[in-house]
C-alpha cells in the first residue's frame, strides 16, 4: 500500500547486500524511517522493540531472521540457536512459531552450498503466501461490508481495534483488507480507529495508514466503541487476531474482548480477520495462551513529537504508582460473528474452521 503515493510492503530484501528492509513502526506516524537488518540479532530486536510488529509481520521477520542466521553461519547448532531466540523473542503471535518451523523444515536435509538461497526463497514466498492470503481475505470480507451497503444505501461505520492494517502484515492488513477492497469498489466507508493504548497502534498506525490511502477514519478513545455501538454509529467490528484457537477463541490486542462484548449486547457484527497462520491447532483453551505482559512504562510515558517536531518520551503518572500492562486478551467465539479467513468466512468454531482447513 500507498506512503506519500509510493507503494510499499512492511519488508523486503534488497537483493545486492541480501540485507532486511524493514519500516520503522516505532517512529511512525511522526518519521517514516526504512532500518537495515543485516544479522538474525537485529530481527530478533526488531520483534522485541516492535520497529516490527502485528502477528503476520513478526511470523515474517522471523522468516527474515533464519535467512540472516544461515547468511552468518551456517552451521547446524548457530541456526537451531538462531531459531529458539527467535521464537522466545514474542510470546503470544502464533505466526512467529509458524514461521520459524516452516523455515527449518524447508532446510533440513539442504546442501550448505544452496542453504542461504533456500533460506532466502522460503522467507520471500511466506510474505508472498501473507500478501495473496490477505488479498483473499478483503475479497471475502468484502462481501460482508458490500452487503450491509445494499441494505443501507449509506456510508459503511467499521470499528477496528489495534493495528490489523497492511503495516502489520506484508500487505493489505487482515481487517483492513474487506475495508481497502471495498473502498477500491466505490462503497462509501467510514473507520472508528480505536486508539489502543497503551502503545496507540490504532491512533499511530491505522489511522496513518488509512489517511494515507484516502480512507475517511476518526480516532476514537478505547472506551467510546460503546457508546457508538449504543447509539447506532457502527455497522459492524472487524479486527485482526494474533492467535486464534481451533474452537474459534480470539487472541488479540488488549480491549478486543471489551468491544466484542458491547457489539454482543447491541447486536452489532463482530468478525475477526485472521490468514490461516494464525491459527493455533495445538492449544485448545484460550486460558492457556500465553499473554505477553510488557514493560509498565508503555502505560506510565507517552511518546510524541514536541513543537520542534522532535520525538519526546514523557511521563503522565505518578511516580510512585505502579502500572500492570498485559498486551492481549481472549475474546471467546461465542461472541465471534464469524472468522474471515482467505479461504472464506468460517463460524469461530471447530467444525467451521475444519470445514475451511482440514
Ligand atoms: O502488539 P502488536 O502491535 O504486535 O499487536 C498485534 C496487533 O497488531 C494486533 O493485535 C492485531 O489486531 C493483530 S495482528 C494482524
Amino acid at each position: 500500500m500507498k506512503i506519500e503515493n509510493k507503494e510499499y510492503r512492511t519488508i523486503w530484501l534488497d537483493k545486492d547486500t541480501q540485507t532486511v528492509k524493514i519500516i520503522d513502526q516505532t517512529k511512525l506516524p511522526h518519521q517514516f524511517i526504512i532500518k537495515d537488518l543485516k544479522t538474525v540479532n537485529d530481527a530478533i530486536n526488531a520483534i522485541k522493540i516492535m520497529e516490527v510488529r502485528g502477528a503476520p509481520l513478526i511470523g515474517a521477520t522471523a522468516a527474515y531472521g533464519i535467512a540472516l542466521a544461515v547468511k552468518e553461519n551456517n552451521d547446524h547448532n548457530f541456526i537451531i540457536k538462531s531459531s529458539e531466540e527467535l521464537i522466545k523473542s514474542r510470546p503470544t503471535a502464533i505466526n512467529l512459531k509458524w514461521a520459524v518451523e516452516r523455515m527449518m523444515k524447508k532446510l533440513s536435509g539442504i546442501n550448505s552450498n544452496k542453504i542461504l538461497d533456500s533460506a532466502l526463497d522460503e522467507a520471500k514466498a511466506i510474505c508472498d503466501e501473507d500478501e495473496k492470503f490477505c488479498v483473499n481475505i478483503g475479497l471475502n470480507g468484502l462481501k460482508i461490508i458490500e452487503e450491509i451497503y445494499n441494505k443501507k444505501k449509506d456510508t459503511v461505520n467499521i470499528l477496528t481495534h489495534c493495528n490489523a492494517g497492511w503495516l502489520a502484515t506484508i500487505n493489505w492488513g487482515t481487517a483492513t483488507s474487506p475495508i481497502y477492497h471495498a473502498h477500491k469498489k466505490g462503497i462509501p466507508v467510514h473507520v472508528w480507529v480505536d486508539e489502543t493504548r497503551p502503545r496507540n497502534q490504532g491512533a499511530n498506525l491505522t489511522s496513518y495508514e488509512l489517511n494515507e490511502e484516502e480512507i475517511p477514519n476518526t480516532i476514537i478513545a478505547d472506551n467510546t466503541g460503546g457508546i457508538l455501538m449504543q447509539r447506532g454509529d457502527v455497522d459492524i467490528c472487524i479486527v485482526g487476531s494474533d492467535r486464534t484457537l481451533s474452537n474459534g477463541d480470539v487472541c488479540n490486542k488488549i480491549g478486543t474482548y471489551l468491544k466484542a462484548l458491547a457489539a454482543h449486547d447491541n447486536n452489532v457484527p463482530f468478525y475477526v480477520a485472521l490468514p490461516s497462520s494464525t491459527i493455533d491447532w495445538e492449544i485448545k483453551k484460550g486460558k492457556d495462551i500465553p499473554i505477553e505482559e510488557r514493560n509498565s512504562e508503555e502505560l506510565s510515558h507517552i511518546v510524541g513529537i514536541d513543537e520542534n517536531n522532535e520525538i519526546k518520551k514523557v511521563l503522565i503518572y505518578p511516580k510512585k504508582s505502579k502500572a500492570m500492562n498485559l498486551a492481549f486478551d481472549v475474546t471467546p467465539a461465542k461472541y465471534v460473528t464469524g472468522l474471515i479467513t482467505e479461504k472464506g468466512i468460517s463460524e469461530a468454531s471447530f467444525e467451521g474452521l475444519k470445514k475451511l482447513f482440514r
